[in-house]
């Protein structure tokens, strides 16, 4: 279903200090603008609230949230705004052009958190584990860094699997149920909720950059 335009969306996008409008400009300079060592970025955060709760969660780490739908973005922005964050950041723009707004070797940690399945087979260069975006990946990843996903639909984790395990990636980590255990360490994001709420195991795999 699509969502419709908040009446908040302009002021939010012009006003949030949250947002990154030229993404670029701070290529190589995330970490020492958001005073940390440790970058994370995740793609497609939707209404923000992984993004935002693990910034809190971990206050020593930098994090930037990408989302290309203004809609949902729009929301992401204005939760943020009731907390006070300094170690968090967003784009809004679509991740293809993620080789532009950071240097090759700076992010630390990937999050891909219920990324769109794509099932037609003409849509498949859209999933953010399609080869075209993980070679990117590869490339933008310090050395020993990881990407980390998590998803409901069973056939792009194992789609995901595949293309990963033949981009330079090593699998560490697997879970088919990874709810079936407390993981305080992790947010649960929005879709992640829904999911639960049905009854359906949530799949993670963690890889790390060979
Ligand atoms: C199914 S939602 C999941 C949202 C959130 N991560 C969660 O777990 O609740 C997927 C989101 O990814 C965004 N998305 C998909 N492809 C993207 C891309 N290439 N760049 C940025 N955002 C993207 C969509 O707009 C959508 O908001």
């Amino acid at each position: 279903m699509r969502m419709r335009k908040k009446n908040y969306q302009e002021v939010v996008l012009a006003t949030s200090k949250y947002i990154v409008n030229e993404p670029s400009k701070l290529a190589g300079q995330w970490k020492a603008a958001l005073g940390s060592g440790e970058l994370h970025v995740e793609i497609g955060s939707g209404k923000g609230d992984y993004w935002r709760l693990m910034a809190q969660q971990y206050p020593q780490a930098a994090w930037v949230g990408i989302e290309k739908n203004v809609n949902v973005a729009s929301v992401a922005l204005k939760k943020a705004s009731e907390v006070d964050l300094t170690n968090a950041k967003f784009i809004v723009w679509d991740a293809n052009l993620i080789q532009e707004w950071f240097m090759p070797g700076e992010i630390d940690v990937l999050h891909l958190n219920f990324s769109d399945p794509w099932p037609k087979k003409a849509h498949v260069k859209r999933r953010l584990t399609h080869h075209h975006f993980v070679e990117k990946y590869y490339q933008l990843l310090s050395d020993q860094g990881r990407v980390i996903m998590k998803s409901d639909n069973r056939e792009l984790f194992e789609f995901s699997l595949v293309v990963m395990g033949q981009q330079w990636f090593v699998l560490e980590e697997v879970f088919v149920d990874f709810r079936s255990s407390t993981h305080d360490e992790d947010v649960i994001s929005e879709y992640e909720q829904r999911f639960m709420d049905l009854g359906q195991p949530i799949y993670r795999a963690v890889w790390r950059k060979r």
